[in-house]
């Protein structure tokens, strides 16, 4: 007679407890980034009423520069007028639409390519071939529909929200702050600039951006040879991210930096404006700046350009934003692209998040400020 085997059984685990835990800061749930409908929401309730990072003053150094851009879904483009102001304007004829500009250039006025519609550089009606023998046309009635744009350092800003406070509100400061670690951030240049894209929910990479919680384990590079992890800390305030903290010692940096160059020389800090932009600044000043891109609800583009000043090697830049996608990047695309599997795989419950009430570079409250923007943004 056979003798059946003993079935095996996975013994029990610990009962896993879903409820929130009263009182704690929990992390969002998981529909927050897995969901299209959702992701639609926010493109109207926060990209397209928040400052959206253009371009910058040096791709409009004389009168008539232009450069286009494609923002959440809408066709703009920037230009310097006659009185060396930058204005932006949607990128659509007053006539029938077609649009004005493609890609970047000069242009001593806006010359429509359909019908030849032509603007002034301030967006005025200058001429409409024909139009004058059509009863009541009043071409001084006709302009371009401008685009809010403010100018930070240099950096051009747009938003699509006519009614949005001005910059000064949202971050306040900001100017003269990137002023202390970089004079004259206007002059610089972009030296170069590197992309990825990444397979997750833009919330998942700002987060992700927002703490330095992950750094010791997941970045050796940054934290043993360009900032001094430990005494990373972020302070939040307006709608910024203000992140601070040391360089390693100089003699333990990857890259050559003068100590006495500046009293800034041996610093990190960058500003992350909610909610898709960073300004950073890398030890010896070296400022490059962060871009996220939404494509879709599990889609990201990030850009990261580094800019230089006049006489900086250009080899010492490129060498540094070299090393930064190869490692810090590189290493944080791994970590976002699982997070986002993580989230959906069906089962991820949120657990709360670790704030210390005294900050430090474990705690998370800054991710917290992030949740409490998103909620008033999408209230
Ligand atoms: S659409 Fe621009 S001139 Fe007709
Ligand atoms: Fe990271």
């Amino acid at each position: 007679m056979s003798t059946s085997p003993t079935p095996t059984l996975t013994p029990p685990t610990a009962t896993p407890s879903l409820d929130p835990e009263p009182n704690l800061v929990h992390a969002l749930d998981a529909a927050q980034y897995t969901d299209a409908a959702r992701f639609e929401r926010e493109q109207e309730r926060i990209f397209r009423r928040t400052w959206q990072f253009a371009g910058h003053v040096s791709q409009l150094e004389r009168p008539g520069d232009y450069f286009a851009l494609e923002l959440h879904g809408r066709s703009l483009f920037c230009v310097k007028d006659r009185a060396g102001i930058v204005r932006a304007f949607y990128n659509a004829c007053r006539h029938r639409a077609h649009q004005l500009v493609e890609g970047s250039g000069h242009a001593r006025a806006l010359v429509c390519p359909y019908h030849a519609w032509t603007y002034e550089l301030d967006g005025r009606l200058r001429a409409a071939p024909g139009a004058g023998r059509t009863p009541g046309f009043d071409r001084s009635r006709i302009c371009l529909i401008p685009v809010r744009s403010e100018i930070v350092g240099g950096f051009v800003f747009v938003n699509l929200d006519p009614d949005a406070a001005p910059m000064e509100a949202w971050y306040p400061g900001i100017a003269d702050a990137l002023a202390e670690y970089v004079p004259h951030p206007e002059r610089l240049r972009a030296a170069c600039t590197r992309e990825v894209v990444e397979r997750c929910n833009w919330k998942v990479s700002v987060e992700n951006y927002s703490e330095c919680y992950h750094c010791r384990l997941n970045h050796p590079t940054f934290s043993n040879g360009v900032v001094e992890a430990d005494s990373y800390h972020i302070i939040p305030h307006g709608r910024v991210l203000r992140h601070v903290t040391k360089s390693v010692p100089v003699e333990s940096l990857t890259y050559r930096v003068d100590p006495d160059s500046h009293p800034h020389a041996l610093d990190y800090t960058s500003w992350f404006l909610w909610p898709t932009f960073s300004f950073q600044i890398y030890p010896g000043n070296v400022l490059n700046t962060y871009i996220w891109h939404a494509l879709d609800h599990r889609t990201t583009r990030v850009t990261r350009q580094w800019y230089a000043a006049e006489g900086v090697e250009p080899d010492l830049i490129e060498a540094l934003a070299e090393q930064d996608l190869r490692t810090t990047v590189a290493e944080d695309v791994r970590l976002v692209e699982s997070v986002q599997r993580g989230l959906e795989s069906g089962g991820y419950r949120p657990a709360p998040l670790v704030i210390d009430p005294a900050g430090g570079v474990n705690s998370e409250h800054s991710i917290r400020a992030l949740y409490e923007w998103l909620g008033e943004a999408m209230a």
